[in-house]
């Protein structure tokens, strides 16, 4: 994998490392996903631009916690928790808009030097210049790439030359098979430690309305993925002929969500047909949920000790700070 190295366009002067797949890439996971029996296309297509725009809408809605908690858990033990990136190189995955990064490069001014790993391109460029903005002595890089494939560090000398430390927040981790999981992170173990955010079980009553909220924005944002298909591989769904669920399976200890066929109907995509039956489903994200020790058990597998665990007073969420063995 070559990295196509930017530099201090005028637009967005921080340094850049592009290895964003091609949109061939997604072509071809499509068209593989939906041609499984149960259609299915992995949530990293989530986040096109419009798809970061909405996740972030979703981190704000009154019934996703999981943001404010996990805010609320780091504002709580800021200190401790700053205290493990001690002159490590911070290497953030999945960083999104970097706004929880933020509570800890406070509490821990010695950090210098900070790595936002993202697959939206526009989204990490503009987060990594407000980062430098606010930051004085802090230098933002930004390695446009899929966090879920190993990380290509021989060509990213700020992590392959530097002590560093894996920030995983939002329980993005829980967007993986529990099988997945632990390839994960055994790919992560070039990253030394890591401090990983992950959900808690809890009841359907909470988790539910979290990924189906009352203005429908979890609805747009998986919708949105049609929208993006149309435009990106020339597919002519109709959107008011899908709809959206989220129902928690307590079984797999996990929110499934899913675009839902009104109707039966025949979609193009390029030269193939793709047809849905009435209420067939094309599964966009499962939403794992763990107890403490069924997520510490994973870590220990992929060959990580836990040192320590930051939780909130409901016992919703759970921060994980873990030491490769
Ligand atoms: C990114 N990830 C942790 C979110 C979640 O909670 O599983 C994705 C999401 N999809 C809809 N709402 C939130």
């Amino acid at each position: 994998m070559v990295a196509r190295l930017s530099f201090q366009t005028q637009r967005f002067p921080v340094k850049l490392y592009d290895f964003h797949p091609p949109v061939e890439d997604f072509r071809s996971a499509v068209l593989e996903g939906l041609s499984l029996p149960q259609k299915a296309i992995s949530p990293k297509f989530l986040y096109d631009k419009r798809g970061s725009e909405l996740f972030d809408a979703i981190c704000q809605l009154p019934e996703y916690y999981l943001t404010r908690t996990e805010r609320g858990i780091l504002q709580t033990h800021a200190h401790p928790i700053a205290t493990c990136l001690g002159g490590h190189t911070l290497v953030e995955l999945g960083s999104g808009s970097s706004q929880k990064i933020r509570i800890l490069l406070k509490a821990a001014p010695q950090v210098r030097t900070y790595v936002g790993v993202d697959i939206s391109r526009q989204h990490l460029q503009e987060a990594c210049l407000a980062l430098m903005q606010d930051f004085d002595a802090l230098d933002a890089i930004a390695v446009c790439a899929d966090y879920t494939q190993p990380l290509p560090v021989e060509q990213i000398p700020e992590i392959r030359d530097h002590r560093t430390l894996g920030f995983f927040p939002g329980s993005s981790i829980g967007n993986l098979e529990p099988m997945e999981v632990v390839t994960f992170l055994k790919t992560m173990a070039v990253l030394g430690e890591l401090i990983v955010g992950v959900d808690l079980k809890k009841s359907a009553t909470i988790l539910e309305p979290a990924y189906d909220d009352a203005q429908g924005i979890s609805a747009e944002f998986a919708l949105n993925l049609l929208t993006r298909m149309n435009r990106e591989l020339g597919a002519n769904f109709e959107r008011q002929q899908f709809t959206y669920q989220a129902p928690y399976n307590p079984q797999a200890g996990r929110i499934e969500m899913a675009i839902v066929s009104r109707c039966d109907q025949t979609v193009r995509l390029g030269e193939a047909e793709i047809h849905f039956s009435r209420g067939e489903t094309l599964r966009t994200e499962h939403s794992y949920k763990y107890t403490i020790e069924e997520f510490q058990l994973l870590a220990m597998e992929a060959g990580f000790q836990p040192i320590q665990v930051w939780t909130d007073a409901d016992q919703f969420f759970s921060l994980h700070h873990l030491k490769q063995i």
